[in-house]
Parts: C-alpha cells; sequence; structure tokens
C-alpha cells in the first residue's frame, strides 16, 4: 500500500531513552502503510528551519495507527523535536523512501546490522523478517538503547566502541568473532561501517542491502540534494546517479558508490 502525504499528525509519547537519545509515538494514518527501512519528514515549527528532517521509522503499530521514531539530538531541528510532549502537534511527510526488500530475505540465514543511530530501523526490520536472524548492533559506550527489544527476534550480538559491552570494535569485529556465514545481510550505520559491510559483501560474494542515511533537502526527489553514484544510468538525466531520498535509502550494496 503507497502513502505519502504532508500531515498535521499529534504526537502519542515522548521519553527520553538514553541521555540525547529520543523515542517518539505519532499518530498517523501512515503507520498502516510503513515499509521497514522506510523514513519520514519532520518540520520543524521554527521558521528558521524550512527543511523536513529525515528520520527512520522504527517500527509501526498498524493497529493503532502509531509510528516510532528514534532519534538522537544532533542540532537545531531535532533539539526542538526533542522538547514535543504528548497531545502536541507534529508536521510530517509520510511514508519516504523505499525500504528494506524483507521478503527476500525468508528463508535466508540474515545477518542484521545497525551502527548507533542506524539501529532503529533495524528493529522493524528485525520484527518483520521470520526466520534464522542474527542481530548485531553497535554502540559507542554502554548506553545500548532499544538492545532488549531486539532480543525476541533473533540472536543478539553487541559490539561497543570501547569494549564496555560486548565485543571490543564494530559490529564486522563483533561477526568475525562468530562462525556465522550469512546469506544476506541488512543493515544501517554511519558510512565506514556501511562500506566494510559492502567490501565483506563483495568479498563473499553474498548480497548485502544498506541504508545510506545522507544528508537530504526536499526529501522527494526533487533538488537532487542527495545524490550517490551508482552501477545503473538514470533514465532521464543518462547519468550514473540515483536519489537517495527516492530510488533509496536502501540500496543493493553492489549497486552504489560509497
Ligand atoms: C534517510 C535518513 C534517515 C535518518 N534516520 C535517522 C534516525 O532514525 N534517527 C536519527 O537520530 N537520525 C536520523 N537521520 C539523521 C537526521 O536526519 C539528522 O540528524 C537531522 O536531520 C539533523 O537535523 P538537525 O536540524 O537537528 O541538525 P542540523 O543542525 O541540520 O545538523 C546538526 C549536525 O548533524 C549533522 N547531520 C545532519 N544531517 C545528518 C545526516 N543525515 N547524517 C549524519 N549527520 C547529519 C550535521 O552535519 C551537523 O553536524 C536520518 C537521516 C536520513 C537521511
Ligand atoms: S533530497 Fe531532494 S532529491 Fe533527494
Amino acid at each position: 500500500m503507497f502513502y505519502r502525504k504532508k500531515e498535521t499528525a499529534k504526537v502519542y509519547s515522548q521519553t527520553e531513552i538514553a541521555p540525547g537519545i529520543f523515542d517518539c509515538l505519532i499518530e498517523t494514518p501512515a503507520a498502516k502503510a510503513a515499509r521497514p527501512g522506510q523514513f519520514i519528514g519532520v518540520y520543524p515549527k521554527d521558521a528558521s528551519h524550512l527543511l523536513a528532517r529525515p528520520i527512520s521509522i522504527c517500527d509501526a503499530d498498524k493497529e493503532n495507527s502509531r509510528l516510532r521514531i528514534v532519534y538522537r539530538v544532533a542540532g537545531a531541528g531535532t533539539g526542538e523535536f526533542a522538547t514535543y510532549t504528548a497531545e502536541d502537534s507534529v508536521s510530517i511527510l509520510a511514508n519516504l523512501g523505499n525500504g528494506f526488500p524483507v521478503e527476500e530475505a525468508e528463508g535466508k540465514t540474515v545477518v542484521i546490522m545497525g551502527g548507533g543511530i542506524g539501529i532503529p530501523p533495524m528493529l522493524g526490520v528485525s520484527k518483520a523478517i521470520k526466520g534464522d536472524k542474527h542481530i548485531f548492533l553497535g554502540y559507542r559506550d554502554c548506553n545500548n538503547f532499544l538492545a532488549d527489544e531486539f532480543l525476541p527476534h533473533g540472536n543478539v550480538y553487541i559490539a561497543t566502541e570501547d569494549g564496555s559491552v560486548g565485543c571490543k570494535g564494530n559490529v564486522m569485529n563483533a561477526l568475525a568473532a562468530t562462525t556465522i556465514k550469512p546469506d544476506m545481510i541488512l543493515a544501517c550505520g554511519p558510512m565506514p561501517m556501511l562500506r566494510a559491510i559492502k567490501k565483506y559483501a563483495e568479498e563473499q560474494g553474498i548480497t548485502a542491502y544498506i541504508s545510506l542515511e545522507e544528508r537530504m533537502a526536499c526529501g522527494v526527489g526533487a533538488c537532487l540534494g542527495c545524490v550517490c553514484k551508482t552501477t545503473h544510468k538514470d533514465e532521464h538525466s543518462h547519468v550514473n546517479n540515483t536519489r537517495i531520498c527516492t530510488e533509496g535509502p536502501v540500496f543493493d550494496a553492489r549497486e552504489v558508490e560509497i
């Protein structure tokens, strides 16, 4: 089901789940059509910050029509969102982007990887994929936000940069410390992590889908503010560019230059 609409929605609840990390439920019919890995644009009310801030859909409660987003306060926009409480109005554009091809993962040995603020969308992905799953979560330190919520959905492995919990290092170090041989990787996280996953997948001859959370402007394909080089030629411009906001943010790692 396709749903894309700019609307004024209502905040159902908001909690700070770790220092500077907020967990927000938004009441919107967009929840019914949301796919894991899609994102929404959230508009600051402050008129000096016009552009919507892209935030991934962490989870969707289709029954109660609530979208869940989990975000880190990075600047003025997210700083404003963090002040919202239940019943506040919030202007959103939802749903955006393509999402992960979760159907393709059925029956495969799937490795799901999330790094830092790339972890939230992987919760919805973990819930949507049935069967054998290994979930690798990479954090800076012992603030392992959302980790407990992944436990019912697969075997969870934690990596921390400071070594305070789980494997010291990143998600790739944690994978290397196991004997798991994935058929497919689905991932979201910082660019160095995604580059390492792309390299690993190419060396192993496996498929990896990666979500590129790059800077965006319009979010709907109009401004070309989010282009990335690909192996395919764009039908209109005939150049090897793709728009992360519309053709992505999820790509087969073989198809993008990062
Ligand atoms: C598809 C997509 C999904 C995203 N999902 C999430 C999410 O689920 N949770 C979350 O916390 N963040 C997510 N982000 C990042 C989020 O959009 C930015 O943190 C936010 O736009 C910053 O807005 P601001 O006004 O608070 O900060 P600004 O004042 O605009 O910027 C503050 C700082 O954050 C940096 N920054 C801005 N945008 C990004 C970005 N896209 N990636 C990395 N650094 C950035 C700036 O360089 C600057 O240093 C996502 C981004 C994209 C493109
Ligand atoms: S953000 Fe405008 S084209 Fe992608």
